[in-house]
């Protein structure tokens, strides 16, 4: 006899009911695609009543398409309040979950686990004034639901959010979210509080460059105006490729900042960009 499971074709999303769910899972329905370049996507998923994330933390995202799916995790980029799950996703040649992630369609199903976690968050963080969040390609996702938090305007006065990608085009997920935030009617009052410091590395733009070279220059700070980081003010979130992260925190160390985590806050905090 065949059964739904043998039916079921390797890379399709299958619906719920072909395997069952696990108790510890929760199945949602995409309610949204949009795809940036042929390297980058965002997708959205209905909101569970029952789940709670505090901004800035991670799931494991995962197809009902086999009895095992195979699950990754990824930065909630929504913010608490928001009533979808919104995720911006690389698409891995031959990557075992993104292959077939990056081909979801309005209406298919998506596994997310149900526990929230990470140290991207601002309990992590002794106050200060200044927060930098820094980010290259979809290591932003968890700061566009920061950045999208209210707490985090009332928290920090100012809010620096960088992000550094090869090329132009994967900049407009952050670009875009930085100008509709503007409109918001619960965030767009603390719009001002918010820079936005896009760089490219390999195609011409306004600011080009690592985000280590130009800060260890003095480049950055030249052209911002903003002071050079100081351990009494300033706080900062990393997020990035493993390469990046041990950069940027080296950078971070080097002026002055500490490490923290959920359950000894400090000054800077790191968290890898998952899914490579
Ligand atoms: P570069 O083009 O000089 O490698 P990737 O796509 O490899 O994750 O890189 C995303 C962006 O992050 C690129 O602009 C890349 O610059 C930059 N980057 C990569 N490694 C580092 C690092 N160790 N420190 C700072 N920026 C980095």
């Amino acid at each position: 006899m065949t059964t739904p499971v043998d039916n079921a074709a390797p890379n399709a999303t299958a619906t719920p009911s072909s395997f069952p769910i696990p108790a510890n899972v929760f199945a949602l329905t995409v309610q949204d695609v949009k795809h940036y370049t042929d390297r980058l996507f965002r997708f959205r998923l209905n909101r569970p009543d029952s789940f709670r994330f505090r901004s800035g933390e991670f799931v494991m995202i995962g197809l009902p398409n086999a009895e095992k799916p195979v699950f990754r995790a990824y930065s909630i980029a929504s913010p608490f309040w928001s009533e979808q799950l919104e995720f911006f996703s690389i698409k891995v040649p031959n990557g075992p979950l993104t292959e077939h992630l990056q081909k979801i369609k309005v209406g298919d199903t998506v596994l997310m686990r149900k526990k929230a976690t990470g140290t991207l968050v601002l309990d992590a963080l002794l106050p200060g004034k200044r927060l930098y969040l820094f980010s290259t390609g979809t290591g932003v996702a968890p700061f566009a639901s920061l950045v999208r938090d209210p707490e985090t305007y009332e928290k920090f006065e100012e809010v620096i959010l960088i992000q550094t990608t090869r090329l132009v085009a994967e900049l407009d997920y952050a670009r875009e979210l930085v100008a509709e935030l503007k409109n918001d009617p619960l965030i767009g009052e603390f719009s001002d509080q918010l820079k936005f410091y896009p760089m490219t590395t390999r195609e011409q733009s306004e600011h080009m460059g690592r985000i280590t070279d130009t800060m260890r220059s003095g480049e950055f700070f030249k052209r911002t105006g903003l002071k050079k980081l100081d351990p009494e003010t300033d706080r900062a979130m990393i997020c990035g490729s493993m390469a990046m992260l041990k950069d940027c925190a080296a950078m971070c160390r080097d002026f002055g900042l500490v490490e923290g985590a959920n359950n000894a806050p400090a000054t800077y905090v790191v968290e890898r960009a998952f899914v490579d």
